[in-house]
């Protein structure tokens, strides 16, 4: 199959100054798409904005600073794409890592909770109305076969005994919940939401952990890993392939829907989670506010 061509389309890639991001936001740009990358570096966005016009060719390609931590700067974010740009057709939430020790935000979140679950949440909550406005947009967002181990409602911040990736686990296992459970409030748009798994990818994923761990992700970097562009198929996939065109609420790897651990399917959960990211949030739109069941 050709290429989908996405002239005329708007897509945010957040987390698109590295890794799977940018490979997915220039495969997007190079199918015609006027592309957002979302980055927290000043300095490396302009230079990742050239070198995706020179291999796309057009000019539609804009670099919009935010550091997604920080849920002024998400709301700073949202206020730029409603004012300056007309429409949004593809969402992708991407940024996300793995952080030690344990740090808290400017907003005084541990960090791995608001960077890989709270700021996607947030971001599509105050983006959904221009989503539902686009007419079959999309969303995507990125999690990992390494979800799971229960969500801790009594600690989601992990103040008492953080484990990088025990707080790693539970955001991607979050973020699949959300996903699910923002299906079940879409009921009543065309938006679609998918969730996906990229495989194990040679980025530089694993920066933000000690030494010892970050010379094991560089081994396993050089041995067995994919490449970033490998890694971002799945999410061009979702955001472009017509094979898609209306599939939702569904978990991906390798271009393929998968179950998901069986945690993820808990409702209840998934309601309890979403009630709390709305308070951590402060999330106001209508997707924060309603549930159809
Ligand atoms: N690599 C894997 O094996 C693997 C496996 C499963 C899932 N994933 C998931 O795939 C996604 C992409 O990972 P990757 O491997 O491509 O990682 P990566 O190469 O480390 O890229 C991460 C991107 O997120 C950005 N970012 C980090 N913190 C940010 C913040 N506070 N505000 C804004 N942007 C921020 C980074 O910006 P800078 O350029 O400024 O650093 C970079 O652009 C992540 O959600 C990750 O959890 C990865």
């Amino acid at each position: 199959m050709s290429d989908p061509q996405l002239d005329g389309k708007i897509c945010l890639v957040t987390g698109a100054t590295d890794g799977m991001g940018k490979a997915t936001a220039r495969a997007l740009a190079m199918m015609g798409a006027h592309v957002l990358v979302v980055g927290r570096n000043s300095e490396k966005g302009p230079g990742v904005v050239d070198e995706i016009k020179r291999a796309c060719d057009h000019d539609r390609v804009d670099f919009l600073l935010c550091d997604l931590s920080s849920q002024k700067e998400i709301r700073a974010l949202a206020t730029r794409v409603h004012t300056e740009y007309p429409r949004l057709d593809v969402l992708v939430n991407n940024a996300g890592g793995v952080i030690e020790p344990r740090m808290e935000t400017v907003d005084g979140i541990e960090y791995t909770w608001a960077l890989n679950q709270l700021s996607g949440f947030l971001l599509t909550d105050l983006l959904l109305d221009r989503l539902k406005a686009a007419g079959g947009a999309r969303i995507v967002n990125v999690s990992s076969t390494g979800h799971g181990g229960g969500i801790n409602f009594d600690d989601i911040e992990m103040k008492h005994d953080y484990k990088i990736f025990r707080a790693y686990m539970q955001s991607k296992l979050a973020i699949i919940m959300s996903t699910y459970e923002l299906n079940r409030r879409l009921v009543d748009s065309d938006v679609t939401i998918n969730v996906l798994h990229p495989g194990w990818v040679g980025s530089a994923f694993g920066s933000g952990a000690n030494l010892g761990k970050r010379i094991l992700f560089s081994l396993a970097r050089w041995t067995f890993m994919k490449s970033p562009d490998q890694g971002a198929k799945t999410a061009i996939y979702l955001a472009s392939s017509p094979e898609v065109e209306g599939v939702t609420g569904l978990y991906f790897a390798n271009e393929k829907p998968f179950n998901s651990s069986a945690e993820s399917y808990d409702e209840s959960d998934a309601k309890r989670l979403w009630d709390l990211c709305a308070a951590m949030t402060d999330a106001s739109a209508p997707a924060a506010q309603k549930r159809q069941t």
